[in-house]
């Protein structure tokens, strides 16, 4: 069975791999302009990489500081295998352990409801970001929750 984990990692370490996960997804596939691409988030954010076990990278996803996440992209062969739902895990695991308990993000509306089945809510009207329409979505965090394993299997 292949199995992939979760590394939680920042932006000196890992700029290359995260970089060319997000370059595929959003640049190339999606047309995002790369000055709205790169942004000084990245710096201080907290990052997040899945990678099989044969080392191959899946997917990616980054928490701010004041616990906005973004950046959630699955490469194109990876999705629909619960790469996505793993790194949302370990993000918010993440934030949890920073003691956010409110965390936030900016969803394209076409996946809010990937983002619904992980206890996010949309608020507010629809908007554009990139030229692509987006929602925003919350989730309050219960400290008390248990912390959740590191290795994941694909569906
Ligand atoms: C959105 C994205 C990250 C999802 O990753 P994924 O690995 O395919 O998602 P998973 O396989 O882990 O799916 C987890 C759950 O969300 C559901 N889901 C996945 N994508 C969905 C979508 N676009 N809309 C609604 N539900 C979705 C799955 O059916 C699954 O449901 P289940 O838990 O009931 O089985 C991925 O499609 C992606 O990278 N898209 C392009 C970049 C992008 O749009 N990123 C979001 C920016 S806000």
């Amino acid at each position: 069975m292949a199995t992939f984990t979760i590394i939680e990692t920042d932006w000196m370490r890992e700029a290359s791999r995260l970089g060319a996960i997000r370059r595929a997804v959003f640049i190339d596939e999606q047309g995002v302009p790369e000055d709205l691409e790169w942004d000084e988030h990245d710096g201080a954010s907290v990052h997040f990489l899945a990678v099989a076990n044969d080392g191959t990278p899946l997917g990616c996803a980054r928490l701010l500081p004041d616990g906005h996440i973004g950046r959630m992209a699955v490469l194109p062969d990876w999705r629909g295998r619960g790469v996505g739902r793993a790194l949302l895990a370990a993000v918010v695991e993440a934030a949890r352990r920073r003691g956010h308990t409110t965390l936030r993000l900016s969803a394209q509306t076409h996946a809010a409801g990937f983002y619904t089945r992980a206890g996010f809510a949309a608020e507010g009207a629809e908007y554009d970001e990139a030229g692509i329409p987006h929602v925003a979505m919350q989730r309050r965090l219960d400290p008390d929750e248990p912390v959740r394993s590191r290795s994941f299997c694909l569906d």
